[in-house]
C-alpha cells in the first residue's frame, strides 16, 4: 500500500471543532489520516463513521485505525451518506468531512489505471464492483460525445483534436498507451503532463464524481446538529464551484459559511506533500436559529 498523507490536517481539525462524545462522519476515510485525528480527540467518547468506496482504502483505514472502538467503517458511495448515517444511528452529526477526488494510493498504484505510467488496464474505478471503467469510454464512446466529455470534464481546450487521435488509436489498453497518444497530439508544454486533463475527464465520468458530490453535500448539510460543520476539501475547479455554490445555496437557508475564502495549503506543507498543491478547504455551520424578537404590546 503506498501511504497517503492527510492534507490540510489542522486547518479540518481547526473548523471541526472535534468535542468529545461528538459524532463525526468522515466520508471519504481513505487511509484514515484524518479520522484517525479525529478520532484521538474524541478519547474514547462518542462516535466516528468513516465511508469509503475502495476497498483497498477500506482495508488500510481499517489497520490505521484498529485501536479504536468507538470507529465505525463502511463501505459506500458518500452520495448515500444520509443513509448510511441513518443506518448507523448518527442522522445527528457534530462534523462531516468530504476530503474529495483519489488518494495517493489509488493514484500511484500500478493496477488501478489512474496514473500516466500505469501499464495496467485503462480502470480509473474507485468502486471495482461497478462495471464502467475508463477503457469502455476511451473505446467505446463516438468520438463527438468524447470530445464532450473531456471538454466538460477536463476543460481540454483542445478536445476535439484529442478525441480524433483517441478514436484513431483505438484499441487503447493501458494508461500508459492513453498518456502517449494525448502527449502526441499537445506535446509538452510547462510542468504538468498534457494528459492532466484527459485523465481528470475519465476519472470524473467513470466515478460520476460531480453527479455524486452534489447529492453528498445535500444530504451531509441535512445532518449537521446546530452546531454542527461541514468541511469539503477539492482539488479542482469543478469541484469547488459545486462546493461554493451549495454553501451559497446554503447560507440563504441560514448556514454560516466560515471560510468566505477557500483555505489553501501553507507553502510548506506543499513543499512537503506536492499532492497538496490544488487543494481548497471551505467549511459551513449549521448556527443556532436567532432568538425571536422581544414582541412588542
Ligand atoms: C483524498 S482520499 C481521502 C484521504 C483521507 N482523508 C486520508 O486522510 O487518508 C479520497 C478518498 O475518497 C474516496 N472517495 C472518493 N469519492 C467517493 C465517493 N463518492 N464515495 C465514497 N468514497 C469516495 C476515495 O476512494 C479515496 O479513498
Amino acid at each position: 500500500m503506498i501511504e497517503h498523507v492527510p492534507v490540510l490536517l489542522d486547518e479540518v481539525l481547526g473548523y471541526l471543532d472535534v468535542k468529545r462524545g461528538g459524532t463525526y462522519i468522515d466520508a471519504t476515510v481513505g487511509f484514515g489520516g484524518h479520522s484517525y485525528a479525529i478520532a484521538e480527540r474524541l478519547h474514547g467518547t462518542g462516535h466516528l463513521i468513516g465511508i469509503d468506496q475502495d476497498d483497498d482504502a477500506l482495508a488500510a483505514a481499517r489497520a490505521a485505525l484498529k485501536d479504536f472502538a468507538n470507529v465505525e467503517l463502511v463501505k459506500g458511495n458518500f452520495e448515500a451518506i444520509q443513509a448510511i448515517a441513518g443506518e448507523l444511528k448518527a442522522d445527528a452529526a457534530d462534523g462531516v468531512l468530504l476530503d474529495l477526488g483519489v488518494s495517493t494510493h489509488q493514484l500511484l498504484s500500478d493496477d488501478r489505471g489512474f496514473g500516466f505510467q500505469s501499464h495496467a488496464g485503462l480502470d480509473m474505478r474507485m468502486d471495482r464492483s461497478q462495471e464502467l471503467t475508463a477503457a469502455d469510454l476511451v473505446n467505446r464512446l463516438p468520438e463527438k460525445k468524447l470530445a464532450d466529455l473531456l471538454y466538460r470534464f477536463g476543460e481540454e481546450h483542445r478536445s476535439r483534436a484529442v478525441a480524433r487521435a483517441l478514436v484513431r488509436a483505438r484499441p487503447i489498453r493501458t494508461a500508459r498507451d492513453l498518456a502517449s497518444v494525448v502527449l502526441g497530439v499537445l506535446g509538452r508544454r510547462g510542468r504538468a503532463h498534457p494528459a492532466t486533463r484527459t485523465f481528470q475527464a475519465l476519472r470524473i465520468a467513470v466515478n460520476r464524481e460531480l453527479e455524486v458530490l452534489t447529492t453528498a453535500l445535500r444530504g451531509a448539510l441535512s445532518l449537521l446538529r446546530i452546531g454542527g460543520r461541514l468541511c469539503v476539501i477539492s482539488y479542482h475547479s469543478l469541484e469547488d464551484r459545486i462546493v461554493k455554490d451549495t454553501f451559497r445555496e446554503a447560507r440563504s437557508e441560514g448556514m454560516k459559511i466560515l471560510t468566505p475564502k477557500p483555505v489553501t495549503p501553507s507553502r510548506d506543507e506543499c513543499r512537503r506533500n506536492p499532492r497538496a498543491r490544488s487543494a481548497k478547504l471551505r467549511a459551513v455551520e449549521r448556527p443556532a436559529p436567532a432568538e425571536p424578537s422581544a414582541v412588542m404590546v
